[in-house]
């Protein structure tokens, strides 16, 4: 997203300015359209009073409007929602939004078909539930810019959007990862989506600039190329997850002028269309989740883009080296390759310091590969870098000890590679840290507070699968509050690790095979009420289960004793366990008491075993 803001706020400002400076004398506001406003404003329902200014006499000085200067007449109304705020989700780095509590909610009142000169009119990011796109607004002809984009509206597109002529900046965008639910193979688009008969109103807007449609299912989307070359102004096109068709491999189609085009998640399943390597002008290009085949890394685009700034391919078929010649892109921020079979070597990314992007990469997903080469000492050089994933690659050698270099670093992924040594300890000092994941590697050495020292914003620590051993006082405070723990595999006994029992938040804890000698601390059945998944498999533990342990992990799902020394009874508690699927306590009883209600409870396990979510007991 990032990177198109710059042409997009351009764009933006070109529009506004003239806007201000029309609006910058005393206007005064003409009165039918004045009432126009106020019955617009009467068909919504405004919580958080952001229309309050709505009631002063002169309406061309309402919050969100704008009148011209000469005629009086208002020509801009934007009611963007001011509150929408990005939440970083764990894995996968694209931002989602959230609304906020100024979101302007109800209906799009028709009275706004009287404010007839209207050139600019921005919606988006409210929520109008479900309800359709009013046709009238294709009667409001001096339109220029039009923006309706994740507004919840749903149903057909009305074409008489088509009648808007002079339009350069149209925005329908629904993103349904902002939304609660995404459409389903069985129902790919029901009432809460919106869908468009065809394309062909479109070539009745010969000044688009900006066309974005992502979401929108296109029902006859044939010619869907043809259409947009009809477009000549066109510089941002956004048609991902509209169910095209299949791409035609037109020979002669000149997009010279496209800097942002994003196709993704049409599920293609063809060959790189051939038009698209003719490029030249792109900033900003979505090709993922598109089944694209290729036997060669695109490096057209690369030798023809030096402006490139985002380049996505991930989860396609794609095979072939990945080309040192990347480093030719000056103004490299994004570059998402995942879920495909290249190849190559990552040291000719990451090794080289005077690489132009060394400044600008913040994005790198390169999981799910076939990348080998080992991460030189360069990479603390990228002081961009946010996001890291390696993860499923033959990356081999030290993990660089430049990496604590990296203060912007919130992601990191290097699992299942072919990494060793020690984790160097200056890892500890990347507070902006959320994810750390190193798992299976062959890592040796010993995990110490001081590698988590500075961490306080992880919420996800994986060093399992190693040959790792962890030696943490007793006594240390952690800086952070983890959701998930991976240890396995790690010598971190035979103490029970004590410092988890400041974390209040995790979701999952794995110490199978940790060496645990001990027994089960009487804390940990209270270590977190959200607990979904519990390992302990594999140690020595001994003595009694704690009692309490399914009065305070009600929601724990997945629960494993086995292969340990326990002595004793099963705690009745474990009968309040109601969303327990994979309960393992296989091999892990020296001596066991039979309790009261054994027998109720042995059928307990024997339906958790067989059936999801049964009640236990
Ligand atoms: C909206 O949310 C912000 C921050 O979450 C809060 O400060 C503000 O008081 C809220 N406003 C209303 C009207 O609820
Ligand atoms: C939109 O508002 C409706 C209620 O009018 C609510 O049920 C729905 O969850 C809201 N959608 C979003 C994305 O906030
Ligand atoms: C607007 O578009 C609709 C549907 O495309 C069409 O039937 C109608 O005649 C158009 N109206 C005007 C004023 O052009
Ligand atoms: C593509 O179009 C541009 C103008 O839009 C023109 O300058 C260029 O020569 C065209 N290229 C080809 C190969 O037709
Ligand atoms: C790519 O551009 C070249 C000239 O710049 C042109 O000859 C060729 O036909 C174009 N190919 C496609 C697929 O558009
Ligand atoms: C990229 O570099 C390779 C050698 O590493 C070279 O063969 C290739 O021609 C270069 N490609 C471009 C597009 O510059
Ligand atoms: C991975 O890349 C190497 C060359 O670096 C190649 O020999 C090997 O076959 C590739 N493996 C897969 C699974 O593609
Ligand atoms: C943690 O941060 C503090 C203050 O920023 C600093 O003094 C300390 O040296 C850091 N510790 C480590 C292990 O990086
Ligand atoms: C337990 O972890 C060690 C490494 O610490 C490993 O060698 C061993 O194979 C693991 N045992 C099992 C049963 O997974
Ligand atoms: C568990 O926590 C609750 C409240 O935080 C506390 O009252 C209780 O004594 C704790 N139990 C154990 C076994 O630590
Ligand atoms: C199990 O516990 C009982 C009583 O707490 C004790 O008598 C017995 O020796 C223990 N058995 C083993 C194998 O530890």
């Amino acid at each position: 997203m990032s990177s198109i803001m710059p042409s997009l706020m351009l764009f933006t400002l070109f529009v506004l300015g003239i806007f201000q400076r029309a609006s910058s004398a005393s206007s005064t506001c003409i009165k039918t359209e004045r009432e126009a406003l106020l019955r617009f404003k009467q068909g919504l329902v405004d919580y958080s009073n952001c229309l309050s200014s709505w009631t002063e006499e002169d309406c061309c000085s309402w919050e969100g409007v704008r009148c011209s200067e000469r005629s009086g007449h208002v020509i801009k109304l934007d009611l963007t929602n001011p509150c929408v705020t990005p939440v970083p989700l764990e894995g996968d780095y694209r931002r989602k939004m959230v609304r906020g509590n100024c979101t302007l909610t109800g209906q799009v009142h028709p009275s706004l078909i009287e404010l007839k000169h209207l050139r600019y009119l921005d919606l988006s990011w409210n929520n109008f539930s479900n309800s359709r796109i009013p046709a009238f607004l294709g009667s409001l002809s001096n339109l220029v810019y039009l923006d309706l984009s994740n507004a919840c509206f749903a149903g057909k597109v009305p074409l008489q959007l088509g009648n808007l002529s002079n339009l350069q900046y149209l925005g329908l965008m629904t993103n349904y990862r902002d939304d609660s639910h995404e459409p389903s193979v069985d129902n790919p688009v029901d009432s809460h989506y919106l869908s468009v008969e065809n394309l062909q109103w479109l070539s009745n807007l010969p000044s688009l600039r900006h066309l974005d449609l992502f979401g929108i299912s296109i029902r006859n989307a044939e010619g869907w190329l043809h259409t947009i070359k009809m477009l000549p102004s066109l510089k941002h096109l956004g048609l991902g997850s509209c169910r095209l068709p299949d791409v035609p491999s037109a020979p002669h189609f000149n997009l010279t002028s496209i800097e942002f085009l994003d196709l993704s998640e049409n599920y293609f399943g063809s060959v790189v269309p051939i038009w698209l390597l003719n490029l030249t002008s792109i900033e900003h290009l979505d090709h993922s989740t598109n089944f694209l085949i290729a036997s060669s890394f695109p490096s057209e685009i690369i030798k023809n883009n030096r402006q490139l700034a985002f380049l996505d391919l991930t989860l396609n078929f794609m095979e072939g080296e990945i080309l040192g010649n990347l480093s030719n892109l000056c103004q490299l921020s994004e570059l998402r390759l995942a879920y495909n079979s290249f190849h190559g070597d990552i040291y000719k990314i990451l090794g080289d310091s005077s690489a132009c992007f060394h400044d600008t990469l913040s994005i790198l997903n390169l999981g799910n590969n076939n990348v080998s080469g080992h991460l030189g000492n360069e990479i603390g050089s990228f002081k961009n870098l946010e996001f890291i994933d390696l993860s499923k690659n033959s990356v081999e050698g030290l993990i660089p000890t430049t990496l604590g270099q990296l203060q912007s670093l919130k992601y990191l992924n290097l699992r299942e590679n072919k990494l060793s040594g020690s984790i160097p300890r200056g890892i500890g000092q990347l507070s902006n840290l959320y994810t750390l994941d190193v798992s299976n590697n062959h890592l040796n050495g010993v995990v110490t507070e001081v590698h988590l020292a500075n961490l306080t914003s992880l919420t996800r620590l994986d060093i399992s699968m190693n040959e790792l051993a962890v030696s943490i006082n007793p006594a240390w405070t952690a800086p952070f509050q983890l959701k998930y723990i991976g240890m396995s595999n790690c010598r971190a006994g035979p103490q029970f690790p004590t410092w988890l029992q400041s974390q209040r938040h995790i979701s999952g804890l794995d110490l199978s095979n940790t060496s645990i000698a001990t027994i089960i601390p009487y804390w940990l059945s209270n270590i977190s009420s959200v607990i979904k998944s519990l390992d302990l498999s594999k140690n020595r533990l001994t003595g009694n289960i704690p009692g309490g342990f399914g009065d305070t992990m009600a929601e724990l799902e997945a629960l494993s004793l086995s292969d340990n020394f326990l002595n004793g009874s099963i705690p009745d508690s474990f009968c309040k366990m109601k969303e327990l699927i994979l309960l393992d306590l296989s091999n892990c009883w020296v001596s066991l008491q039979f309790g009261g209600s054994w027998t109720q409870i042995m059928l307990g396990f024997y339906r958790a075993l067989i059936g999801p979510r049964t009640h236990f007991c």
